[in-house]
């Protein structure tokens, strides 16, 4: 068997490529590249997908939550509650805004920010909540909702790694003030480069982020607002609205694929992803526990696999972060998680038998 890599990327483009290269020809001929037709179209199209009214296109996934953290006013002195399970985006972009964040601890069995945690991180000076849908899981959103709703602070939903999933019947993305999606190339909906989106149903919000993301201009040459240069490019716009087509599809597949590794290593030794009852989970990453996941890792490498840890430092102990001042120890399962998990192979164009023998070198693995 070749190896099996963790995404493929140039599969999908040989497959979409007619459609691709004529997109490609079409922006150029068009002849303008900055927020042109492409992105307000597509702006339109992914509002549509994420059952939201309004999407803003930006530069990354980074900056569309930074914008929306902006959006809301949220900025110096100001604490943001998020995971400590996470990209370190998420936090860079809390830190980026002049916020400072607030880590609360994972569930294992979601590995999202655990509601019942919220209380006790709240201060005087939280205005926002950042709950990440990690791995294509949507986060238990209700009781954050309602938390929030109590508290009076914002939600903006972390949707980078969960395009298309659904809680409680409709699509995250939907659910906060505002939702922020990265569309770095490997994501569920991929740019042939760095792209994001913010979506909100209030006119306002959607207003002021376009502002935002261009200097703080609402008309040409005069800044209202201090904002940035964060715009997504007519051409990744144009490519990305081909591709939206064929997410439900991709993302279909990829729930397939993940219910024959859940088949074919029940059993095993290994702690296994759930799909909550009350959602859709799109599996960005298929992802296991092992206590001897290095090992595991290794042993996988040998037969040609390839493997990676999302994430192998949890934010609190990342150098970078040590002046938060969270101790080693005070947030067990986000430290447990960056101990044990392990990403399998997981993208659309992976066929069965390479699924079938990724399980059979999990379980060789288990003989010992
Ligand atoms: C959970 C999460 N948040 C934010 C980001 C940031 O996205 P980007 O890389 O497009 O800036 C990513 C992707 O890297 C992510 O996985």
């Amino acid at each position: 068997m070749p190896e099996i890599p963790m995404i493929q990327l140039s599969e999908q483009y040989r497959a979409l490529r007619v459609e691709l290269d004529e997109t490609v020809r079409r922006v150029f001929e068009q002849g303008a590249f900055i927020l042109g037709a492409e992105v307000a179209v597509f702006e339109s199209e992914f509002a549509a997908y994420c059952e939201s009214a309004y999407a803003v296109g930006v530069a990354s996934g980074t900056e569309a939550l930074q914008l929306a953290l902006m959006a809301c006013g949220v900025g110096e002195n100001d604490e943001v509650i998020t995971s400590a399970h996470t990209a370190v985006a998420t936090v860079a972009a809390i830190e980026a805004c002049g916020a400072r964040p607030r880590l609360v601890d994972v569930t294992l069995e979601r590995y999202t920010l655990n509601p019942a945690l919220l209380t006790e991180a709240l201060s005087q000076r939280t205005r926002a909540i950042v709950p990440v849908h990690l791995y294509g899981c949507p986060a238990d959103l209700t009781p954050i909702l309602e938390f929030a709703k109590t508290q009076g602070l914002f939600v903006i939903e972390d949707c980078s790694q969960a395009h298309g999933a659904t809680y409680a019947g409709r699509k995250v993305g939907s659910f906060g003030e505002l939702a922020a999606f990265s569309f770095y190339p490997t994501k569920n909906l991929g740019a042939f480069g760095d792209g994001g989106a913010v979506t909100t149903k209030d006119p306002s919000l959607a207003e002021k982020l376009k502002a935002l993301r261009q200097y703080g201009w609402k008309e040409h040459y005069v800044s209202s607002l201090k904002g940035l240069n964060s715009r997504l490019d007519e051409l990744q716009a144009a490519l990305l609205r081909v591709k939206l087509r064929y997410l439900d599809a991709w993302n279909q597949r990829r729930r397939e694929l993940a219910n024959l590794y859940l088949e074919l290593l029940a059993g095993t030794e290994l702690t296994l992803p759930i799909q909550p009852a009350d959602a859709t989970h799109v599996f960005h990453q298929f992802v296991i526990r092992h206590p001897q996941r290095d090992a595991l890792r290794a042993f996988l490498k040998a037969w040609g696999i390839h493997t990676l840890i999302h994430y192998p430092v949890p934010i609190h102990l990342q150098p970078a972060y040590a002046d938060l001042g969270y101790a080693r120890g005070s947030l067990p399962n986000a430290e447990r998680a960056a101990n044990e998990v392990l990403s399998l192979p997981l993208y659309p164009e992976l066929t069965e038998e390479q699924v079938r023998f990724v399980c059979a070198g999990i379980r060789e693995f288990a003989k010992g």
